[in-house]
Order: C-alpha cells, then structure tokens, then sequence
C-alpha cells in the first residue's frame, strides 16, 4: 500500500483544500434555540473537528423562519443566528478543516415534530404550535401531513434571495462555502419531482420547468458569494420508491447547475413521496454511489457520495476508482467519530496520527 492512499489525498474547489476525502454529512440536530445554534452544536462538532475528517457539512439550516424543518432546527435567517455559528466554524479553522453550511428551505416538509416526538407534522396539542408550510403544489407530502399552501411564481424571486442573504450570512460565519439542500422532498426537491410539482406554470410541467426554481437559486448564491468560494449542491438524485424523479432528470440539473457555477453535487436519495427515512429503507452499503458515479462521468461536476459508507475498504475505493471525489458519512460517525484514524491504520496509511490535532498526534507517535 503506498504511503498515501487515495483517501487521504487532497481536493480542492475553487479556492478551498479538503486535507482528504472524508467528510461529516449534514446531521440535523433539533436542539436550537429560535434558529440559534448552541453549546450542544459547539459539542457535536467538536467530536468531529478532533478526529482527522477532511471536510464537514453542517446540519439543514433554515433561510427563512417557516423553511426550518422543526422548531428545534437552526436558521440563517437572522443576523444574530451568525455568532453561534461562529463557535462551531472557529472548531474546524484551528484545524485546518473546511466547513460548509447546509442552507435550505423545508418547504412541504416544515413544521414537524422533533425525531423522537415522532417526526409528524405539529399539531395543535404541541407545546410549538404548526405554521404555513408552502411547496409547488398544495400536496401533502405524505397522508396527514400538512396542506402546503402553493407558491404564488412572484415569490419565487424571494425565495432564491433568501437562500442568497443566508449564504452571505454563512460566510460572515465563517464558513468556507455552502450546500444548497436540494434533496429529501424539501422545497427545491419538491420543485424537481413530478409527484409534488403538479404546477402548469414556468415553474413546473417538463424538466426545464421543475429545474427552474433549483438553478434560479443556484444561481443568486454564486453571485451572493466570492469567486473563490465554493457552492455544493445536495441533490435526492431519485425519489423513493413510488415517485417519479429519474436519475436522467438529475445528470440534466446537474449540467445547468455546473454551468451556473456549483461545484460538487452530493448525491442523496429518496424523501418523496413516502418521506420514509432512508435508514428505515434497508439499503445495501453504498447504494447512492452509482449516482454519484453517473453524474461525475456525464456532466463532468465533481461528485460526494454518501450512504451507508462504513468500511474504510470500500471508502478508499469509491475515491481511488474514481466513483466520486469525496465521500461522506453520518451514521458511522455518530458511533464512531475516530473512525477516519482507524481508516487511516486500516488502509495502511504511513503516519497516520498525521491527520489528528497535533497534541494528539504528538502522543499517539509515541505510544505507537
Ligand atoms: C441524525 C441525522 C440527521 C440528518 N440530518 C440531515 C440534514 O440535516 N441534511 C441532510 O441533507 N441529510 C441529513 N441526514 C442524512 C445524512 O446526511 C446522510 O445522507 C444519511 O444518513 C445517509 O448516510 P449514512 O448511511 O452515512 O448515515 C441526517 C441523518 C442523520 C442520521
């Protein structure tokens, strides 16, 4: 095995370097005061911002109050949102490790309840009380939930200016760049699939339309941001069983996002219409990745796979075969935040503790 294995090696978009390919997947925490993130955030990155990864992507974040998924989540929508957020990047600067802010709107799919107040929509026996939800279509996005009020198209300006002020207010944070949600039947993805976008508008009927919104966005971030900042897309590249969206839709937004200056597309699935989430599907490790791998080779975008992602083996060679350029993962890391210097041990990477803090590194050389 030669001293570095594809893994550990660098990327770069634009004017940002990920020391490897390892990178923390966004990972809703609920735990937010009014959009504001915390102590417990400031925590839960600090495992992460400590053990080699090479890249971090923090939870869906609201753009605007009613575009958070629950009241727990957090939010850019306000400018005092932008110190919390401060302490979690100032984590990941100390180690060199690039952060991004996932910015979304959880359109169709906002005003739930909290994970283990079982993930519903609210009601009005909730100690928070529901809000408008709005999406293309008045669909709920499943049986029961919430009648989304369908968006008038002279608000769709607002829309993708929020998610503009939001990226603007990330920055000011002190991330290095963005991730546009675009996946799991919140707003953008509901624009792009079929079963949700029932619209006759500019914004709905054939692919160019259902795309509209999505690029529109995409395109007020990039001129929101620095030439050298880098925009990723996290895209559901197909429905849930029983939708519509086809990976053909999304290798064609993936070329007009490339073209309106995204970087990378992280390839996710499912979330509409079922809105099952993905661990309760049973899917086989790695199962996302030929979408990442389709979408790389066709468009030419640089691809971050994700999905059951768990063997150090395996990570290598999604990079190494050229599958995609990053990979990403949140349930291992929730059991097992070293998991990068095991991988680092396991691919037989020659000083491993080299991708830790250096204190740690210092004395984990000398034990070795
Ligand atoms: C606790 C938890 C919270 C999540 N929150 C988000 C989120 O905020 N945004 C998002 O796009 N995906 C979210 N996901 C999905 C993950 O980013 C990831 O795509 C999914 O869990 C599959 O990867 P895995 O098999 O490595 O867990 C979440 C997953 C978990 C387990």
């Amino acid at each position: 095995m030669s001293a570095r294995p594809p893994l550990f090696t660098p990327f770069s978009l634009r004017g940002v370097t990920f020391p490897n390919r390892i990178v923390l997947a966004p990972m809703c925490q609920y735990q937010a005061d009014d959009g504001a993130p915390n102590d417990w955030h400031v925590t839960h990155h600090g495992r992460y911002a400590s053990s080699g990864i090479g890249g971090a992507i923090a939870e869906a974040t609201g753009v605007t109050a009613e575009g958070r998924i629950s009241p727990g989540c957090t939010g850019i929508y306000r400018d005092d949102h932008v110190a919390g957020w401060k302490r979690v990047t100032d984590l990941y600067r100390r180690q060199g490790i690039p952060s991004f802010l996932q910015i979304g709107h959880a359109g169709p799919k906002a005003s739930t309840k909290r994970p283990w107040d079982g993930a519903g929509p609210l009601d009005d026996g909730s100690d928070e009380p529901p809000w408008q939800t709005v999406a293309p279509s008045a669909v709920p996005a499943r049986e029961g939930w919430h009648t989304p009020r369908a968006l008038d198209q002279s608000e769709m300006p607002g829309i993708a200016a929020a998610f503009a002020e939001g990226a603007k207010r990330a920055l000011a944070a002190g991330f290095d760049g963005v991730e546009i949600h675009g996946a799991h039947g919140y707003l953008l993805h509901s624009f792009m699939s079929p079963w949700s976008n029932r619209r006759t508008d500019l914004y709905g009927g054939d692919l160019a339309g259902r795309m509209r919104l999505p690029i529109e966005v995409a395109r007020a971030v990039r001129a929101a941001v620095p030439e050298g900042t880098p925009v990723l897309y996290r895209a559901s590249c197909v429905d849930s069983a029983g939708g519509s969206l086809t990976l053909d839709d999304t290798v064609a937004l993936a070329a007009e996002l490339r073209a309106v200056g995204v970087d990378l597309m992280d390839c996710s699935g499912g979330g509409i219409p079922t809105g099952q989430r993905l661990a309760a599907q049973k899917p086989e490790p790695g199962f996302q990745v030929p979408y990442a791998e389709r979408i790389r080779h066709e468009t030419g975008l640089p691809t971050m796979a994700v999905g059951m992602i768990t063997d150090p083996a395996h990570a290598n060679a999604i990079v190494a075969e050229g599958r995609a350029d990053l990979i990403s993962m949140a349930r291992q890391f929730l059991r097992e935040p070293a998991w990068p210097y095991r991988a680092a041990q396991e691919l037989g990477m020659e000083d491993p503790a080299s991708i830790l803090p250096k204190l740690y590194a210092f004395y984990l050389r000398i034990a070795a």
